[in-house]
């Protein structure tokens, strides 16, 4: 028998209100969330302005879960920084966002957190090649970057049996995380083809009870 994988859910707080942001994490947090997934857009690299550093050192006293900022950003170096001293745990960017891939995993660490590195639909896996040795996490993008609510791309199937496979013949402990369209009803297929880190944003902060969308999540990912 092989162990049960652990599966985390990341709810992305993009669909969150945002008025009332550290309420809004605490129950999240409270109906099961294992991360706080931020997700962190300029109007430059994706067509979207969200939210900064600021606003992730306002709810950090507000939970006690790693926060997991996915950087939407270019250039993103000089904000990486700025983000671990807000209390981010997990730091991860897009390789097109940076000019120097392997100096940018290494500026995270320097800074205390794990790091990741995340891949559009169109995005080639061969940036993982020579660094899978300083990544804690490798997100796939099952939409493109830019906007929640948006449908799960289901070619990020196979994408995400490829790095399973290259996780897997690392050795290393590196998570794998998708972001984009999860629902209960597809989280199982994402959970088979390797995935263990599931961001939901419309599909749980979309409902008014969020334990009843963790806890279907939950049921399905026992099923795969
Ligand atoms: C998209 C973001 C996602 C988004 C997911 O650029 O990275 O994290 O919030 O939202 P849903 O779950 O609604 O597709
Ligand atoms: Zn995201």
């Amino acid at each position: 028998m092989t162990d049960m994988p652990t599966y985390r859910i990341a709810p992305s707080i993009l669909s969150a209100d945002f008025a009332r942001l550290g309420e809004e994490v605490r129950n999240v947090v409270a109906a099961g969330a294992d991360i706080i997934h931020f997700d962190v857009m300029d109007n430059h690299y994706v067509p979207n302005l969200t939210i900064g550093p600021l606003v992730c050192e306002a709810i950090r006293p507000h939970v006690q879960v790693p926060i997991d900022v996915h950087l939407m950003v270019k250039p993103v170096d000089r904000i990486i920084p700025d983000f671990a001293k807000a209390g981010a745990n997990i730091i991860s960017f897009h390789p097109e966002t940076s000019e120097h891939v392997d100096r940018t995993l290494q500026l995270i660490h320097d800074n205390g957190c794990k790091a990741g590195l995340v891949f559009n639909p169109a995005t080639p896996l061969h940036y993982l090649e020579h660094v899978m040795d300083k990544l804690d996490l490798v997100l796939i993008m099952s939409v493109n970057p830019g906007f929640g609510g948006q449908s799960f791309i289901p070619e990020a199937l196979r994408k995400i049996a490829a790095v399973r496979k290259l996780i897997d013949a690392s050795g290393r402990d590196i998570m794998l995380e998708v972001d984009g369209g999860i629902k209960a009803d597809n989280i199982a297929q994402a959970a088979q083809a390797g995935a263990d880190t599931f961001v939901a944003g419309s599909a749980i902060f979309g409902k008014t009870d969020y334990k009843a969308v963790i806890d279907a999540m939950r049921k399905e990912l026992a099923k795969a």
